[in-house]
């Protein structure tokens, strides 16, 4: 990227894990300018063939019995719609989330979101519970314990028995906490979580609005590297590399319960959309991000490891593919966040060319979620770029 003086950075974080596979990509331009050319917009009232086409590639990528898929504008919506359907489906109203996740700045995004910073001071989480997160280096279970996942789930069914009529409409969480600072679950964590929501009746909805679409590296779904299969998946940001595109997508079974009336959305499924989100499933199979992921992920979290034995004020180092965290504290002992040594590094790092992200509940937490498609080189300049910014801290 440039700035408006000219100025070369790495973009870091993708537009938020947005951008997935590169700013102006050409292979989705062509795609979009040919679709603008043709027919920017009409309705889903009346047959586009991109959006069938484009959601049979989507549910192509989708385990199991998740075939149908619902377009909508932003990951918030889609989260409104999951939650819409997880309570027809299944009757219960009650919904299970985590502490320190961020599903959406809408009634329902914000109502299932667990941080202060975005609750605004008015009624929206009805129904909602928050569950405690499972975050290793914070938590009450630590990484040094191979229970952990089984117990942080427990706290699931804790919550589900003290707080909800005993039946719960479903359950929401990210695969890894993206706001919150890139918090990767202990092993086991969703597989017993998912027993217990489903036991009370619940569905279980994944947010892979920042984990989807093979940046964790091993897998293609961040839900996968947990070993489960929800019943509903959203998505957004980087299903469109920085068009407004997000989905829903669920079994038929569940799905069916939108037959009971009238759902519309008027951009949703937009035939310029669905042929951007078709072209960038393309280049995600064609240029093999995943394994690029997986490979520059594993090389740049050595590197973050060199750093934190070098760097004190580094209390944390985590992640998986290209969505790594880099936790600040003032002590490590205490792990008191330190809000201010990290804006610095990010400031520090955008002088030298590099820009990054800031999360969890304190700001404490650097996230550095490139395109899916940087270099090895990159890689390296990330980690010279981010030793000097530290240091200088
Ligand atoms: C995990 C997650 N879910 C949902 C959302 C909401 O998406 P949007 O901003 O497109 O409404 C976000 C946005 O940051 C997110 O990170």
């Amino acid at each position: 990227m440039w700035d408006s003086t000219g100025k070369r950075y790495l973009d870091g974080l993708g537009g938020i894990v947005t951008v997935s596979v590169g700013h102006c990509h050409p292979h989705i331009l062509a795609a979009m300018n040919e679709q603008n050319k043709t027919l920017q917009h009409s309705t889903t009232i009346y047959l586009n063939p991109n959006i069938g086409a484009f959601a049979e590639k989507l549910a192509a990528k989708m385990p199991g019995d998740l075939k149908v898929c619902y377009f909508v504008n932003s990951g918030s919506e889609a989260n409104d719609l999951a939650l819409l359907m997880a309570r027809l489906a299944t009757g219960n109203y009650d919904v299970i989330a985590l502490r320190n996740a961020y599903h959406g700045g809408n009634a329902a995004g914000m109502g299932v979101t667990a941080h202060s910073t975005w609750k605004f001071n008015t009624p929206h989480s009805f129904g909602v519970h928050h569950a405690l997160a499972p975050y290793p280096y914070r938590g009450t279970w630590g990484y040094d314990d191979p229970e952990a996942g089984r117990k942080y789930a427990d706290d699931v069914k804790q919550v589900i028995d003290y707080t909800t009529p005993g039946k719960v409409a479903a359950f929401i969480a990210e695969s890894i906490q993206g706001v919150g600072g890139f918090v990767v679950f202990p092993d086991g964590y969703l597989k017993h979580a998912y027993e217990h929501v489903r036991a009370a009746g619940g569905v279980c909805i994944a947010d892979e609005v920042q984990t989807g679409f093979g940046r964790t590296g091993t897998h293609y779904w961040g839900f996968e590297t947990q070993g489960v299969v929800p019943d509903i998946v959203t998505m957004a940001k980087g299903i469109g590399n920085g068009a407004p595109l997000a989905a829903v997508v669920t079994t038929p079974k569940i799905a069916a319960v939108m037959a009971q009336k009238v759902h519309f959305n008027t951009f949703g499924g937009n035939p310029v959309v669905s042929a951007i989100g078709k072209a960038v499933l393309e280049v995600i199979d064609q240029e093999k991000t995943q394994a690029n992921c997986l490979e520059l992920g594993n090389y740049i979290l050595a590197g973050l490891d060199k750093l934190k034995a070098k760097h004190r004020i580094i209390g944390d180092v985590r992640g998986k593919g290209l969505l790594l965290g880099i936790e600040f504290v003032k002590d490590r002992a205490t792990k008191e966040p330190n809000k201010e040594g990290c804006a610095q590094a990010v400031e520090n790092a955008r002088e030298l060319g590099l820009l990054l992200g800031k999360g969890g509940l304190w700001g404490q937490t650097i996230r550095f979620a490139p395109p899916m498609n940087i270099t090895k080189g990159d890689a390296d300049f990330l980690l010279a770029v981010l030793d000097e910014a530290i240091g200088a801290v």
